[in-house]
């Protein structure tokens, strides 16, 4: 019997698969080498099921003898293992990003006499129109949920953006480029406290409180499928803390970051131009075990914020807090500065990497964005956070207009900056 290898991701089998693989089983035992996770968030969207539940599905298709993981987009490394005497895909794959690939699978085969064959591609299955279908799907709470800890586990860098609205939701939901052969897009929303009170016109000291909060998040969650990270700025009273870290998981709320702080806060960016107190480490440490006690699922997370180069308490005070958050269940550590340049994070990143024990890093890199977020994954920050940047970018665009009008006494002159109204009227569709 001939051994035959079919490379795929396998998010939504469509008939083009059950081709591929049939045309495969003619030619003997179909082995598929099913990518990981980690091998598609490496230069697409994460898919929408899990490594273990596209396994089952592709193992019960008729002709699959066999599935194994595929860690990477280059086949070379299973093809050594598995030396099969052909591989079967279809022929999209001779021009655009995955020529490259082809030409390694030709000749690696070579070298053992094996052949790569093609099957035509199998007509009017838009990957476009299953793409957008998966959205129509929508998600689940425990789906949404489970996203933050697989995206941490198969990408290199989470980029995560600030969203403060339905609509602003639907721009981190929909945002994707195309970069050097690679989609790139927003993992997931940050729900900021900066934000979500400014854009209710109140400072950000916790005087938006978390009912009204959580009606954004609400708003989020109607139209987006991605994860979101809510900001619990102080997390408030420990004995307040567990019910808000139960509401958000029921939501489906995939984290809350919590900064080492207490009384008043004042946002971080003020520094030390404001009185602002830095929370006892025993006292923290409280509040995220309390948290940790109260979460029903073994997903949510809680993300321990330290504030102690904000408040110039020193990189040794930051160290050894992220030591004690992490012992007392951290699931991550944020760690905030307000420096023009990132070698403070940096300098951190370095001795923290050193810690015996340590978890995934977060970074927001709001004061230092001459950073760029692969040199903060290079020093081991997993997720980047952009915590401002769409409204304050909204911001200055609506005061322009708003004077442009006053000045001109009708809105014709500031028609050039603005969306036409055909466009707006169909940004969201309705009955979509
Ligand atoms: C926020 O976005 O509300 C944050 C980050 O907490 S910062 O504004 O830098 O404090
Ligand atoms: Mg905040």
């Amino acid at each position: 019997m001939k051994k035959v290898y079919v490379g795929m991701s396998a998010d939504l089998i469509h008939p083009g698969h059950l081709n591929v693989i049939g045309e495969a089983a003619k030619l003997g035992e179909v082995t598929i080498g099913l990518l990981t996770d980690e091998a598609i968030a490496g230069y697409k969207r994460l898919p929408y099921l899990e490594y273990e539940q596209r396994r089952i599905i592709v193992e019960s298709i008729k002709g699959v003898e066999r599935v194994v993981p595929q860690a990477t987009l280059d086949y070379r490394p299973n093809l050594c293992r598995y030396k099969p005497d052909f591989v079967v895909h279809g022929d999209d794959w001779r021009e655009g990003v995955q020529k490259q690939t082809r030409q390694q699978v030709i000749d690696t085969l070579d070298e053992w006499g094996g052949l790569l064959v093609e099957i035509p591609y199998t007509k009017g299955i838009s990957s476009t129109q299953l793409n957008h279908a998966l959205k129509e799907v929508g998600t689940t709470p425990d789906i949404r949920l489970k996203r933050l800890r697989r995206l941490i586990l198969s990408k290199t860098t989470v980029r995560i953006i600030e969203a403060h609205s339905g609509l602003t939701g639907l721009i981190v939901e929909n945002i994707s480029i195309k970069k050097d052969g690679e989609i790139r897009e927003f993992d997931g929303m940050w729900a900021s406290s900066l934000t979500d009170s400014t854009v209710k016109g109140k400072p950000d000291i916790e005087a938006v409180d978390i009912s009204a909060r959580l009606g954004n998040i609400n708003d989020l969650l109607e139209v987006t499928t991605k994860p979101i990270i809510f900001d619990g700025d102080t997390g408030g009273k420990t004995e307040h803390f567990v019910f808000t870290v139960r509401t958000l998981e029921r939501m489906g709320v995939s984290a809350i970051i919590i900064e080492d702080k207490t009384g008043l806060k004042q946002n971080s960016l003020f520094g030390v131009d404001v009185k602002q107190e830095q929370e006892s480490i025993e006292q923290f440490c409280n509040k995220i075990e309390a948290g940790k006690r109260a979460q029903i699922t073994a997903d949510f997370m809680i993300i321990a914020r330290i504030e102690s180069l904000i408040l110039k308490a020193g990189m040794d005070d930051a160290l050894t807090r992220a030591k004690a958050y992490i012992d007392s269940g951290a699931d991550a550590i944020m760690i905030h500065s307000k420096e023009k340049t990132g070698d403070e994070i940096f300098e951190f990143c370095r001795r923290y990497n050193r810690l015996e024990r340590t978890v995934p890093l977060v970074a927001v890199p709001t004061s230092y964005d001459t950073v760029y977020d692969d040199e903060l994954s290079k020093h081991g920050v997993k997720i980047v956070i952009y915590a401002n940047q769409l409204l304050r970018s909204a911001y200055p665009a609506m005061v322009r207009t708003a004077e442009e009008i006053l000045l001109n006494r009708r809105a014709y002159e500031s028609r050039p900056h603005l969306m036409p109204i055909g466009e707006i009227l169909n940004l969201i569709p309705f009955n979509k």
